[in-house]
């Protein structure tokens, strides 16, 4: 694991937009795996704003995104797909049927979940995987106890979530009870991932993630079994981590031998 840590949110966000540009000016036409919440905003503002000064385009681009919650039409105001359309897809160049997000207001759930395997397939298997991380240790909405080899499907969300999740609804009891998200063995099968965090709600999570036992208790530990992650993260998620020093000293002498292009 690649782990960075920077100085506040704007330069996590940075560091992210970075990556996501280079990536797109070597190879236009890729497969993205997006993620909604807090954290991904403002990377996405600054992809906005690449685009809008001629430096990247999304036109070839594919997009899956990570989940949506079930019960919520694509149209509700809440749901992820309105999140994606109005935090990045209606400001740039990605057309829209390019654009994937599960359909939590699905008739048959697991009939949807299969499409949504198949068509990740079909389109060749995601390139870049963003991820954010719950403060219960979740990516996506695997959430502890989800088995680490698991593919797109529902599940239940826990309190802490919807109550993480409650500031986007009018009130917690809006909140859906369960999402149809990808799994972690769906995640783990991108061939590179971007994990972000900031903020100290997520540094238990963070050291839990990085430097814990790998467990279904902590989905985000899985990632410790993919050979092409970075996690990046701010100084306050940081915290918690025994060897925070070590990861500076790794990524100075990184920059050193691989500098940044
Ligand atoms: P946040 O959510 O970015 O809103 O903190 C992250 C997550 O729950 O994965």
């Amino acid at each position: 694991m690649r782990v960075v840590i920077l100085s506040d949110p704007a330069a996590v966000a940075q560091f992210a937009a970075d990556e996501l540009v280079v990536r797109l000016r070597r190879r236009p036409a890729q497969v993205l795996g997006l993620a909604t919440g807090g954290t991904p905003v403002e990377l996405y503002q600054r992809i906005i704003q690449a685009h809008r000064r001629g430096d990247v385009s999304l036109s070839q681009v594919t997009t899956f995104n990570l989940d949506e919650y079930v019960g919520l039409a694509p149209e509700h105001p809440a749901s992820y797909r309105s999140f994606m359309n109005a935090q990045l897809f209606d400001h740039v160049d990605v057309p829209r049927p390019n654009t994937h997000v599960p359909l939590g207001a699905a008739s048959d759930l697991a009939a949807e979940a299969c499409r949504y395997e198949g068509a990740i397939a079909q389109a060749g298997g995601i390139d870049w995987q963003l991820l954010g991380i719950g403060r219960d240790g979740h990516i996506a909405f695997n959430e502890p106890g989800s088995s680490l080899r698991s593919r797109t499907r529902v599940k239940t969300l826990t309190a802490q979530t919807r109550q993480d999740n409650a500031r986007f609804f009018a009130s917690l009891d809006d909140v859906p009870r369960s999402a149809l998200t990808m799994g972690i063995g769906t995640i783990l099968d991108a061939r590179s991932i971007l994990l972000m965090a900031t903020g100290e709600s997520k540094a238990a999570a963070i050291a839990a993630c990085v430097e814990g036992p790998i467990t279904a208790s902590v989905p985000a530990s899985a990632l410790q079994w993919h050979a092409a992650t970075t996690i990046v993260v701010d100084r306050a998620a940081a915290a918690q981590l025994h060897h925070a020093a070590y990861y500076l000293e790794a990524e100075a002498e990184r920059q050193r031998l691989v500098p940044s292009p």
